[in-house]
């Protein structure tokens, strides 16, 4: 259903801080570039839904290559030529502190903003994806001005001095997903912005509107125009436009591994810069020795969370076999009491998949499990017949050959895999060809640390899962990306390093 919503399914809805106007729309719809709110050339547009009644909210200018050439050429200006590269560290900070603060201060309206654009739980944008995505501002407004180069002596002559400089890439072009549209924007223009470039930024097609009245937001903080430009449109479009570009220095992109190797393979024409955070298949690893409850509790949450569509998501919940019958005991009464909701309602703590086309790829994989012979122990519907929703899924008796075991679902279906021993568990961990996070539960300090060791991720979790922190460097390893972001890692790739020779003899 893409119809207009009824101003009776919009009071299901109930914005409260985003008005709807007569027609049932929200005000967003035009382009930042270089500091003006504008149309696309081609004056086309699309539709924003909400996935809760997939109702059009909102209509969003459709941009294109004409529109990422003004974008680009907006940025490269304001990184070469505008007060951006003037300002130093400190005063850069005091603006990322500034669009913190405004984001705080409308909070609510952003966080309604993602969820009716969405289609999460309201309660999780407030208490989550906003803080969070606050809180990113803040870290890398920090960093501002402390990035900083080395003294170092060279080898072979001494009568020099040496250092090193680190400088901002200049434009960074970046492409982002769905799933946490505002707090993917921070991840990638908050650090981008702390060394000092510019960006042009194309959020995912089916979630705009939050990132929209985020630049709002920074242009009321004052961000100097084409430090920040937003183009809204789809990947095969505005996306792969903005990656061609040759003013483009850079591309930092969050999304399917198949659009992330399309990405790599254009930037190779201009040896852009990429970084890459794709998909994952991440195994929950379960020992007979850990807090079985416990680990039930968070197999659930690291699966269930955002409806499963995470790039973390612990979809192959692995379980050692002398604890197999306690554990899913526990963890199918668990799954089967988790229900789905109006994602507008504070109560609700799982809302709608994204999207018609996301909906229908998860019940195809639901379908493939069946089909493959594994055991559906909870969930595998779709529920109702407006909206996204699909039921928590699980199933049990998953070989680690079978499909829901080796491919990113993006929804909420748990693959649970039995295993024998240690080096089994390892073996199937790492059989996969993704390598994004893995979490471990036990009491014994030495099978963590040695799993630790000795598993292919970026992320480990020990008796934990789905943590991530601002300050701790997050990527995948194998297909699950190129580079890292947040922490003190992220801006080394928003750097260039520069070595200066100063030759005194
Ligand atoms: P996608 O990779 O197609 O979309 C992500 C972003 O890339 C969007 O902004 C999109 O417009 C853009 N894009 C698409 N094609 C492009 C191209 N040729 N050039 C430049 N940009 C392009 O992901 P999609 O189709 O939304 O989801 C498909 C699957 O991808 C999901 O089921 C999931 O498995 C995976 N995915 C993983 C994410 C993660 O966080 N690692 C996030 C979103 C999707
Ligand atoms: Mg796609």
């Amino acid at each position: 259903m893409t119809d207009t919503a009824t101003n009776e399914q919009l009071a299901v809805a109930t914005p409260q801080k985003n008005q709807l106007d007569e027609r049932g729309l929200l005000r967003y719809g035009k382009m930042l570039i270089d500091g003006q709110w504008v149309d696309a050339v081609s004056g086309q547009t699309f539709a924003a839904i909400y996935p809760g009644t997939g109702a059009t909210i909102a209509n969003v200018a459709s941009g294109d290559s004409a529109d990422v050439a003004l974008a680009a050429q907006a940025a490269r200006r304001a990184f070469d030529s505008g007060p951006w590269p003037k300002m130093n560290g400190s005063e850069r900070a005091k603006l990322l502190w500034k669009v913190a603060d405004l984001m705080e201060q409308n909070i609510e309206e952003l966080a309604e903003l993602e969820t009716l654009n969405n289609g999460k739980p309201l309660l999780e944008s407030l208490r989550v994806d906003l803080p969070q995505s606050i809180a990113c501002f803040r870290y890398f407004a920090g960093w501002s001005g402390k990035v900083m180069g080395q003294t170092i002596e060279p080898e072979a002559r001494a009568n020099a001095l040496c250092y090193t400089l680190r400088e901002p890439v200049g434009v960074c072009g970046q492409i982002i997903p769905w799933n946490f549209p505002i707090q993917m924007a921070a991840w990638k223009i908050a650090p981008a912005l702390a060394c000092g470039n510019t960006v042009v930024i194309k959020p995912a097609e089916q979630t705009s509107l939050s990132i929209l009245r985020l630049g709002e937001l920074m242009m009321e903080a004052g961000l100097p125009n084409g430090v920040v430009n937003i183009i809204t449109g789809f990947g095969a479009t505005a996306g792969a436009a903005l990656v061609e570009h040759p003013e483009v220095d850079k591309i930092a992109f969050t999304g399917s591994v198949e659009v992330g190797k399309a990405i790599m393979r254009s930037a190779a024409n201009t040896l852009k810069k990429v970084t890459l955070e794709l998909g994952g298949k991440s195994p929950n690893i379960v020992f007979a020795d850990s807090n079985l409850e416990l680990a039930a509790k968070y197999a659930l949450s690291g699966i269930f969370f955002n409806q499963g569509q995470m790039c973390t998501a612990g979809s192959r919940i692995m379980i050692e076999r002398s604890a197999r019958d306690q554990f899913m005991e526990v963890l199918t009464a668990r799954a089967k009491k988790m229900t789905v909701g109006d994602p507008l309602n504070m109560k609700t703590r799982m809302g709608s998949l994204i999207s018609q086309e996301q909906m229908e790829r998860v019940l195809g994989y639901i379908e493939k499990g069946k089909q493959a012979g594994a055991a559906l122990v909870a969930g595998g519907e779709r529920v109702g017949s407006q909206g996204y929703f699909v039921q928590p899924t699980v199933f049990d008796e998953v070989q680690h050959e079978m499909e829901i075991a080796q491919e990113e679902i993006f929804g909420p279906v748990a693959s649970v895999i039995t295993f024998e021993d240690v080096n089994d568990a390892l073996r199937i961990a790492n059989g996969t060809r993704f390598g994004l996070a893995a979490g471990i539960w036990t009491n014994d300090i030495k099978k963590a640390l040695t799993f630790a060791k000795n598993v292919h991720a970026g992320t480990v979790w020990v008796n934990t899962y789905n943590m991530t922190d601002n300050a701790l460097p997050f990527g995948g390893y194998k297909e699950s990306g190129i580079g890292r972001e947040l922490g003190p890692a992220a801006l080394e790739m928003y750097t260039h390093s520069k070595t200066v020779w100063v030759e005194l003899g």
